[in-house]
């Protein structure tokens, strides 16, 4: 029995010390112009599959229905993952299909995978093969759109995909645009090209509430907010990408040129309809107790004025503070959650915006969300 330990330990140590040899002499190919062998695809493919099975066990899956959430998400594969999965019905670039394993086709990969699969790989990319992880683990709710959009993604043809992340815009070749004081402004190449589709070239977000309305945002906190997500002090996965993307003459261009644009008619809703059903009830409840909180904050809850440093004109009272009015309830609701959970960051002042909404209560933040989205333009 002694005798035979021996013996399985002495095979043992000479596999090991033989597969040291192998590795230490640079035998094995790294090179990626041959592709992997069978058997490594084979062990490489299982491994992934049952870590992906295992590891996304027990995510909770949110409803991945809506529209909005869907095109925010395609916005997001068109600037962060088509380079590398591409498009539906069209040639990928050269360059990807020289990579050792290849980006899959997404069309065909998609409905073999859980919701909750695509979200954790996703997140966290996969090891040595150049599919990276999300820019920021804190955005989780910037990660299901996208899983939205790849649960869509299948079954669209290439018109469908650029309605979805161009929307209005891919119909519009506008060289200039009026300005806000009714001057033709020319339009930025890059607007054109990297900001449309999300943003529009008007700056009005595409009247849904996952992207902000940049027309006539104060143009030195467009400016610090592009500043911040280019050096990661603002988190977010999707503009971190962009803006990294933007050196300081782009970054004073563009918050300059969407400054000027007219702001948005604060008659109109969310849906850039004329607001019929604003006078509700409910709603008027709603913008009442919004006006309250901004005007006098919650003195029980630690919540000072919002109009302390967000102004009722679109006037900000220093430099770099965002006027919030006309912009999206949805969006604003956002950003006061994640500012309570110290997920936004921004610029050296953000932190001035922790105390000030640490203390609302989640129907106290739609309130006053919804006040300054409809609040009138008192210009
Ligand atoms: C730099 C290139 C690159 C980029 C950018 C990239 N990927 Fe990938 N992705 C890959 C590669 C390579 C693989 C293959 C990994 C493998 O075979 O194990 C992959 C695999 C995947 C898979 C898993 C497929 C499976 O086996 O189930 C999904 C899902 C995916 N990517 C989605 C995305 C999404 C969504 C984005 C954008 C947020 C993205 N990828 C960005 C290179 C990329
Ligand atoms: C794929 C969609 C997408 C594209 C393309 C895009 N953005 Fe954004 N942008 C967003 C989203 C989503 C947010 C909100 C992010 C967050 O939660 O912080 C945002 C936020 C911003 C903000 C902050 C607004 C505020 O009120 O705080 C600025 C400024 C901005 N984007 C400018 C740009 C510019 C300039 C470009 C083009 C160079 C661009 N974005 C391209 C989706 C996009
Ligand atoms: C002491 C000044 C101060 C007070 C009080 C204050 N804010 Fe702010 N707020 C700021 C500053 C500064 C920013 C810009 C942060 C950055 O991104 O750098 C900001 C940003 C915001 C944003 C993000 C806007 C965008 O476009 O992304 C929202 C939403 C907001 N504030 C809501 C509120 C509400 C609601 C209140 C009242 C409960 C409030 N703020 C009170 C200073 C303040």
């Amino acid at each position: 029995m002694k005798r035979r330990w021996k013996i399985i330990g002495t095979l043992g140590l000479v596999a090991v010390i033989g597969g040291a040899l192998v590795v230490v002499s640079g035998v094995i190919p790294v090179k990626a112009s041959s592709g992997h062998w069978e058997i490594t695809r084979w062990f490489l493919n299982f491994t992934k599959e049952r870590s992906v099975a295992t590891h996304s066990t027990g995510i909770k899956v949110p409803d991945l229905e809506d529209r909005a959430l869907i095109i925010k998400g395609a916005g997001h594969y068109e600037t962060g993952c088509r380079v590398c999965h591409g498009k539906p019905d069209s040639v990928r670039p050269r360059l990807v299909s020289l990579m050792t394993p290849q980006p899959p086709d997404l069309q065909k990969i998609v409905p073999q995978r859980e919701p909750q699969e695509l979200f954790y790989v996703v997140k966290h990319g996969i090891k040595m093969t150049g599919m990276p992880a999300w820019p920021e683990l804190k955005r989780d709710d910037e990660i299901w759109p996208v899983v939205a959009f790849l649960l869509q993604y299948s079954e669209l043809d290439l018109a469908e995909y650029d309605e979805l992340v161009w929307g209005e815009h891919q119909k519009q070749s506008d060289q200039s645009i009026d300005s806000a004081e009714g001057t033709s402004l020319p339009v930025p190449h890059l607007v054109i090209e990297e900001c449309a589709g999300c943003h529009g070239v008007d700056g009005q977000g595409r009247g849904l509430g996952v992207f902000p309305r940049l027309a006539g945002q104060n143009e030195a906190y467009l400016r610090v907010s592009l500043e911040a997500y280019h050096h990661d002090n603002r988190l977010s996965g999707t503009m971190e990408v962009i803006a990294s993307r933007m050196n300081q003459k782009e970054i004073q261009e563009i918050s300059r040129y969407y400054s000027r644009l007219p702001p948005f008619p604060s008659k109109e809703n969310q849906n850039g309809e004329a607001s019929s059903n604003r006078d509700s009830e409910a709603e008027v409840a709603s913008f009442e107790r919004g006006a309250e909180i901004a005007a006098e904050g919650i003195a029980d809850q630690d919540v000072p004025a919002c109009a302390d440093c967000h102004s009722t004109t679109r006037k900000p009272f220093k430099n770099a503070y965002p006027t919030l009015i006309g912009q999206y309830q949805d969006y604003l609701a956002l950003q006061i959650k994640l500012f309570q959970n110290r997920n936004r960051g921004g610029s050296k002042s953000a932190n001035l915006m922790h105390a000030a909404v640490d203390g609302l209560k989640p129907d106290q933040i739609r309130d006053v969300s919804y006040y300054y989205s409809v609040l009138p333009d008192k210009e």
